[in-house]
């Protein structure tokens, strides 16, 4: 027998980790750790004080309305109406425990067993992890040298089978913006042929466009496809709070609250309360928070040339991610380890985020940029030029 957990592999990021273990790194070589997309700062001062008012209030304490405060669910409707000048209305927005559960809780929904999901590849591995357990097969949409998916070779992908598309972004892992048009591309082809179009915007704030990116939710009926997920934990740093949301149809909305009402009975009230008082108080921090991030993946591009040098490509970069081709005859599933122990440099190798079957995550590591500064980028780069480990070699360029 297999039990649904054993359907799918063990937490990557966990894995990761392991490959720490005995390993000591030097003070002139502190280890760098660019394996998780985790903001490791605590949330600024004045939302930690609203919290600390937050939890004098009774009502903090209890069980609170499965879909969520409904005064958190009326201002994130309110904003996002106004982000991506669209409409969106509070029944169209549930809160959940974080965005993870989100995209749980929407395929919950939507899939029954021998179902079939799309996922560009690279893919999120919880979103992989979480089709695996459910019994819904992950389709992978391959995406090729610019890591942007193509709406017309998922086209030919769908079969009676297939109730969503899940698309990413900013993506992670490979950090790109998908395009308004892919997006556009992507919602038609999804209305036309009668499946969801699941879009995860985790990384929306720290997107570099300064328009909407995308139109989607400005059209009226944008409920009859669209489902889009979203995470309070990197805006806010309210990762161990459990914030997300999904954005759909009320009537998907009540699928999801028997989900959500079995497996957590509601969000964290505190959390909400955070979430809340930052989309009410925090857009100017946020939007400094951004800047910052642009700088560094600003960063990472002034500090390509040094790698770049040794065979190294640039696939993808934004949001929290760059997502990097390596020059090296080993896989990154094996190159990884070495990275921590040889130049203490924590990544995750590309193999993370593909299907087995395809051998191009082989040639890839991600690596999340968010907590290190422009300095530890620079120190970054300077120990992956001193690699010398044996060259693939050259085939037809990836
Ligand atoms: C694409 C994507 N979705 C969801 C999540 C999880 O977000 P949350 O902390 O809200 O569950 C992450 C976190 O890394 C992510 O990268």
């Amino acid at each position: 027998m297999t039990s649904r957990t054993q359907t799918t592999f063990a937490p990557p990021v966990m894995e990761a980790r392991r490959w720490l273990e005995g390993v000591s790194f030097p003070d002139n070589q502190p280890l760098i750790n660019v394996s998780q997309a985790a903001p490791v700062d605590p949330p600024p001062a004045p939302l930690r004080a609203a919290m600390a008012e937050a939890l004098e209030l009774p009502e903090t304490h209890l069980y609170g309305p499965v879909l969520g405060l409904p005064a958190l669910r009326q201002e994130l409707a309110s904003q996002w109406s106004e982000h991506y000048q669209g409409t969106l209305t509070p029944d169209q927005v549930a809160i959940t425990s974080g965005c993870n559960q989100a995209f749980a809780a929407t395929i919950a929904a939507l899939c029954t067993e021998g179902d079939e999901v799309i996922l560009p590849t690279p893919w999120y591995f919880n979103h992989k992890m979480w089709l695996d357990m459910s019994g819904v097969v992950a389709v992978p949409l391959p995406t090729g040298a610019d890591l942007i998916p193509d709406a017309a070779a998922a086209r030919s992908l769908i079969t009676p089978k297939t109730r969503a598309i899940a698309l990413v972004t900013p993506n992670n892992p490979g950090g790109v913006e998908y395009p308004d048009e892919t997006l556009a591309d992507f919602f038609e082809l999804a209305r036309d042929t009668g499946i969801k179009l699941i879009v995860d915007e985790t990384y929306r704030d720290f997107d570099s466009r300064p328009n909407p990116p995308h139109p989607l939710l400005a059209d009226p009926n944008w409920d009859d496809t669209l489902i889009q997920l979203y995470s309070f934990s990197k805006a806010y740093r309210l990762t161990g709070h459990r914030v997300g949301a999904v954005i759909g149809h009320p009537n998907l909305l009540a699928e999801i609250e028997k989900f959500l009402d079995t497996v957590a009975i509601c969000p964290s009230q505190l959390g909400q309360r955070a979430a809340l008082w930052g989309l009410q108080n925090l857009g100017d921090w946020l939007a400094g928070e951004r800047e910052e991030i642009l700088d560094r993946r600003a960063a990472i591009h002034d500090h390509m040339p040094l790698i770049e040098a040794k065979g190294w490509r640039l696939m993808g970069c934004g949001a929290y991610f760059a997502y990097l081709q390596h020059p090296f005859a080993d896989s990154s599933a094996t190159l990884a380890p070495k990275l921590v122990q040889e130049i203490g440099v924590l990544a995750l190798p590309g193999t993370m985020f593909m299907p087995a079957t395809d051998p191009s995550g082989a040639r890839q590591f991600r690596v999340a940029f968010a907590n290190v500064d422009r300095a530890g980028i620079e120190a970054l780069f300077t120990r992956l030029a001193s690699l010398d480990w044996p060259l693939a070699t050259p085939g037809p360029a990836a």
